[in-house]
């Protein structure tokens, strides 16, 4: 029988991507989603690159611990991936309660309802937020965390432990967290891909509404970091090998080659990139001209992060494929679509 996989607030960006590389792999899946910061497009998008019509789809909460019990009476549920929670770094800040609330609370909830249905299989969305300013660089899944800037990086930092906590007192929950670094782009089909509500506080989309006259300038944040060319360094990580590496985590938790009942890797490609070098070659690769002018630092940036990706590469039997010109070329093809749709 096929393992079946929940994605909670899987019609988002990361959780649709996954969501197609599960199907793609053979797994029967579950999305639900609250759609507090998505509408259908990217679920539809999942449903036309797979072919598969019949993706089961739940609207509801993973705050109510009701509608979790709900989800895991009706579906035999072998793994979670856990992405449902809000991601605003600025709004985490300006509303510490909200996201505290929602982001724990949450996966509590799952926790509780696996342990209650026998246990379970559970995969965390995590980040390289947890690193902070790092002193040796690449880090490694050993490197120190540091304490977190916003309340969104201490959500990401509190759901690790409890996730460690559970799994040493429940025998029946075994733990993955991924440290995502920063992922970017889309699907190749352009028919899924990040849908920012608002002015966008990530880079990527900055760029492509800025390339299609939505944005009049993007700002890059200071060109005074020691860094090479004075700009920030960051490893961003195609969505599509992002995804597979949420595949490859799956499988080890449900094939039994877990080393650890709670085990944590870097999804990274393990090469720095500055802000103006993926400016350039965004415009390089896709021959557009982007208005951009330098302004100040953004507080709370790290001057630069990447990731050792040694563990993931050796235990996972995973590693980043698609190169940053390929990545931006599809993050461009999805703000086409988008435009197109308009
Ligand atoms: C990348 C670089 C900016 C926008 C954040 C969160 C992290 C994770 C991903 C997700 C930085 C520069 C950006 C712009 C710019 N969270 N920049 N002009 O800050 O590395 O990580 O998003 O859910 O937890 O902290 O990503 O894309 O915002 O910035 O110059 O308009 O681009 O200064 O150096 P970041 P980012």
């Amino acid at each position: 029988m096929k393992k079946r996989v929940l994605v909670s607030g899987g019609a988002g960006y990361i959780g649709s991507h996954v969501s197609v590389e599960l199907i793609n792999s053979g797994y029967d899946i579950v999305v639900a989603d609250n759609m507090s910061n998505c509408d259908l497009t990217c679920f539809e998008g999942v449903k036309k690159i797979t072919g598969r019509e019949d993706i089961p789809f739940v609207k509801m909460d993973f705050c109510d611990m009701e509608a979790v019990n709900r989800l895991f009476d009706e579906y035999r549920i072998d793994a979670v991936i856990h992405f449902a929670a809000f991601k605003a770094v600025g709004e985490s800040v300006a509303k510490p309660v909200l996201y505290y609330k929602n982001n724990l609370s949450s996966f509590l909830n799952v926790l509780e309802a696996a342990m209650g249905h026998g246990g379970c299989n559970v995969l965390f969305s995590s980040s390289a937020t947890v690193y902070g300013e790092a002193e040796k660089l690449p880090v490694t899944e050993q490197s120190p965390r540091l304490p977190a800037t916003s309340p969104y990086g201490n959500t990401k930092q509190i759901c690790e432990d409890i996730l460690r906590d559970t799994v040493k007192a429940e025998s029946s929950i075994k733990g993955i967290a991924l440290r995502y670094f920063n992922p970017i782009g889309a699907h190749p089909s352009a028919l899924i891909g990040e849908l920012p509500r608002g002015v966008p506080n990530n880079l990527v989309p900055f760029i492509t509404q800025t390339a299609i006259g939505k944005r009049e300038r993007l700002s890059i944040f200071g060109n005074d970091y020691p860094t090479p060319d004075g700009t920030c360094l960051r490893d961003y990580i195609d969505i599509v090998d992002l995804a597979k590496a949420h595949v490859a985590a799956v499988r080890r938790m449900l094939d039994g080659k877990m080393k650890k009942d709670y085990e944590i890797f870097n999804i990274g490609t393990g090469r720095p990139v500055s802000v103006a070098e993926l400016v350039h070659s965004f415009e390089k690769v896709n021959g557009v001209k982007l208005n951009y002018a330098y302004v100040d630092r953004r507080p709370g940036d790290v001057t630069a992060i990447w990731a050792d990706t040694a563990l993931a590469n050796e235990e996972l039997g995973w590693k980043a494929e698609r190169s940053v010109d390929e990545t931006l070329e599809s993050a461009w093809a999805w703000e086409k679509h988008l435009a197109g749709k308009e």
